[in-house]
């Protein structure tokens, strides 16, 4: 069920199902908001996670604990907010008043905010286009906040147009990849920028091979479907950033590992969810442009599959790559750090301020930081870093930074070519962040989001499968970016 009212109110109707978040600070506040006699409001009443119900025929309030005041914080409210809309879709109610006091003074006000225009959205999320029928969709429809949060009403459009982004993107990466192919993922990043003001420039295989992307070209041969690159462009009138933010995100639409097969069940089942970084950046920009942010930014995705078909592209090969480098291939599987090559040499022509890659590279990286974190590497400056890093806790897409030390780039040194596209059994995020940034010269971050793209069981509003993560992280960077 789509959202289809979100607005900020100063009175309570009562006969609309209402959720009251309640800490232990504004425990006063809702018992005046509150028929007398409703609940007796005690302790368990705030008391975290507790949820107290009390539904009549006319009169639904259900009150969610946030534990004490001075502790909340902007991911509990979210929480709490997805345990009030699956309260309400299980009830089957289509419209929802929720209730939030936040002490004037706190310091992420916005972001309460923002939570409050995300959390529907996120929460109704559902993928069904393939089901003949749905046993219990989704009810909530139309939501109305009151709340002490100042310019409540124009953030919470802000956080549900975010969040629907977010949506749009789970939805690219739960498409199945005989659906979504690089022609296609093409197709749909051209129609969602169009309708968003987002110049979109599609290069086929031609135009692919006239800019000699070898390393996008090697990963396509063993396929049946031609590769694409795409480029997106925001680029508003009175944008602050003389340079471009450059985006670029991997594009895989589904990873067999090529030649080095891998192994299933297991490793494979997952790998439609390899162009999760496309996805994030595509509806990035698009966010970007639909809060007309006064910001030029630039998204670049290199998209094919990875298989094994005749031609496939092998092991020992080596492959010259756009930038002139030449790459010994000794694992087929190492593939999307091959196409990222390619695309952030080609990021050197726009002169850009900032390049952000977004990239599922690595099972070493789920190892390391698990499904809650992605692994930032990165050449910038502590501010950017510090920015990125933020925008990480308050969007609660959250980086952990691994470190680019020299030493690391000699375990991609190869006897025949200029380096290998593998470093062998330790530290393997690292060795493709130092192969990825043999292609850069320019300020840098490389995300590796292997992790939190995909989800083999639901995590609270993060639901089953595609996550969408990335689209809110860098929205908010961009959004503070100066
Ligand atoms: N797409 C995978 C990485 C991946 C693994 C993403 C698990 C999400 C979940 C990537 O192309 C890959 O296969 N990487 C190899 C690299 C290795 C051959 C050096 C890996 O991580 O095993
Ligand atoms: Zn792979
Ligand atoms: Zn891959």
């Amino acid at each position: 069920m789509t959202i289809q009212s979100l607005q900020t109110i100063f009175t309570l109707d009562k006969n609309t199902f209402t959720a009251f978040l309640v800490a232990d600070d504004s425990l006063e506040l809702t018992k005046n908001l509150t028929p007398a006699d409703v609940v007796a409001f005690d302790e368990k009443l705030w008391e975290a996670g507790n949820l107290t119900r009390h539904y009549t025929r006319s009169e639904q309030y259900l009150f969610v604990g946030l534990g004490k005041g001075a502790e909340v914080t902007v991911e509990k409210v979210r929480k709490a907010l997805h345990a009030a809309f699956n309260e309400a879709n299980s009830q089957k109610v289509e419209s929802v008043q929720v209730v939030l006091y936040i002490p004037a003074g706190n310091a992420d006000l916005e972001y309460y905010a923002l939570a409050l225009g995300e959390m529907p959205v996120l929460s109704n999320y559902e993928f069904n286009s393939y089901k003949s029928e749905v046993k219990a969709p989704k009810t909530v429809k139309n939501v109305h906040v009151l709340t002490n949060i100042p310019n409540a009403e124009s953030l919470l459009q802000i956080g549900k147009d975010t969040a629907e982004f977010t949506c749009i993107a789970r939805d690219l990466v739960n498409e199945p990849p005989n659906v979504l192919t690089p022609v296609t993922l093409a197709e749909r990043a051209e129609a969602l920028s169009k309708a968003n003001g987002v110049r979109a420039e599609i290069w086929d295989k031609k135009q692919i091979e006239a800019k000699q992307m070898g390393g996008l070209l090697a990963v396509n041969r063993g396929s049946q479907t031609e590769p694409r690159f795409i480029i997106l462009e925001y680029k508003p009138d009175n944008h602050t950033n003389d340079k471009p933010i450059v985006l670029v995100g991997k594009g895989i639409t589904f990873d067999t590992g090529g030649l080095s097969l891998k192994p299933t069940p297991g490793s494979m089942d997952s790998m439609k969810s390899d162009m999760a970084g496309a996805a994030a950046v595509i509806c990035a920009i698009n966010a970007v442009a639909k809060a007309k942010l006064s910001r030029h930014v630039i998204a670049l995705i290199p998209s094919t599959d990875n298989r094994p078909g005749e031609d496939a592209y092998t092991p020992n090969d080596v492959i010259k790559m756009m930038s002139g480098n030449t790459v010994e291939v000794l694992n087929t599987d190492a593939e999307g750090r091959m196409i990222l090559a390619d695309a952030l040499h080609y990021a050197k022509e726009l002169n850009p301020a900032l390049v952000i890659d977004l990239a599922t590279l690595t099972g070493a990286a789920v190892i390391a930081v698990g499904t809650i974190a992605s692994a930032l590497m990165t050449n910038t400056d502590e501010k950017t870093k510090s920015q990125l890093t933020q925008a990480g806790l308050l969007t609660h897409e959250r980086l952990v930074e691994l470190p680019l030390w020299d030493e690391y780039d000699e375990l991609i040194k190869s006897d025949i070519a200029d380096m290998k596209n593998i470093g062998g059994r330790y530290a393997g995020s690292i060795t493709a962040g130092k192969f990825l940034q043999r292609f850069t010269g320019y300020p840098w971050a490389h995300i590796d989001i292997a992790g939190p793209a995909f989800l083999e069981s639901a995590d609270n509003y993060r639901g089953k499968n595609g996550t969408g993560v990335g689209v809110r992280l860098l929205f908010d960077f961009i959004r503070n970016y100066q």
